[in-house]
């Protein structure tokens, strides 16, 4: 444990952050991330806080890993906020997290625009509650017209809710004689997804030591990287983020097929 700490103190000594960002910026960037935000209940609980404490906190590392994503040059963060399961929480706890997008982008909505990001939501938007939706909306229209990072928020999201309406949508269009059969592929349903504009993560990030997917893309996922950290999501920090892009890096992505010089 101890040299654990030791190395990882001096791995940032010796590298600077801003050194370590030029580095990778000379390298292929992954060009979605997506984040499974975890841990924030269990950070509140080592310091003897409420858990709704560990989400305020974890708010504040939206805002720092959202504002250095887009300094690296990251075109898309997904970031999973509240999922289709969540609803089975506490009534406080719920009510808590649906205030926080109204926190988050109350204070936060001005650096947005400034910094030229454009906010997207995936998920279930009807049952949200109004002040939510409203909270939402506000933020998609006011950074629509943004060009730089995209930060796609999900909110009451299930990969397999997602499934279901999309093979459903496409169900109908068959029924009703617009698809024929032999027109659906995997690019017809993809299409039919709520990441139809966005190119597939290249990396998926989970904090807090849960290797799991729950319900998160899992269609998108396919040949995505994978970066399990222990790391409590209110402790993520810009330098947690740029140790996943640096292993991603190094990574081999063959998509089942051979890399140049492998084969024989
Ligand atoms: C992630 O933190 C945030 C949400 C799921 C909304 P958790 O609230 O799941 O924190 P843990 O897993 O209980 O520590
Ligand atoms: C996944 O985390 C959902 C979000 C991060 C929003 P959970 O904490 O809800 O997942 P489980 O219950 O541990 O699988
Ligand atoms: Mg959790």
């Amino acid at each position: 444990m101890l040299n654990k700490l030791i190395r990882k103190s001096e791995k940032s000594i010796s590298i600077p952050l801003g050194k370590r960002k030029e580095n990778a910026q000379q390298e292929q960037l992954p060009g979605h991330i997506a984040i499974i935000m975890d841990g924030n209940g269990r950070w509140a609980k080592k310091r003897a806080l409420p858990r709704i404490a560990g989400h305020h906190e974890g708010m504040k590392t939206v805002k720092k890993i959202t504002r250095f994503a887009n300094e690296v040059g990251i075109k898309v963060l997904t970031l999973y906020a509240f999922s289709t399961e969540n609803w089975k929480r506490p009534k406080m706890e719920v009510e808590f997290l649906m205030r926080l997008p109204e926190e988050f982008l109350g204070t936060y909505l001005p650096e947005l625009i400034e910094q030229n990001v454009q906010v997207q939501m995936m998920g279930n938007i009807e049952s949200l509650p109004e002040h939510t939706k409203r909270a939402v909306q506000k933020a998609i229209d006011q950074t629509a017209t943004n060009d730089g990072l995209i930060l796609n928020f999900a909110l009451n999201y299930g990969s397999r809710d997602e499934i279901v309406q999309a093979v459903s949508k496409i169900a109908r269009d068959v029924q009703e004689g617009n698809v024929a059969l032999e027109e659906i592929s995997e690019a017809l349903l993809s299409n039919h997804l709520m990441t139809k504009n966005l190119s597939e993560p290249d990396l998926l990030i989970r904090t807090s030591g849960e290797v799991r997917l729950s319900n998160f893309m899992l269609w998108q996922l396919a040949y995505t990287e994978f970066w399990f950290t222990d790391t409590l999501w209110p402790d993520f920090d810009e330098s947690c983020l740029m140790d996943a892009i640096e292993n991603y890096q190094k990574r081999n992505r063959r998509y089942g097929g051979l890399k140049e010089g492998e084969g024989n």
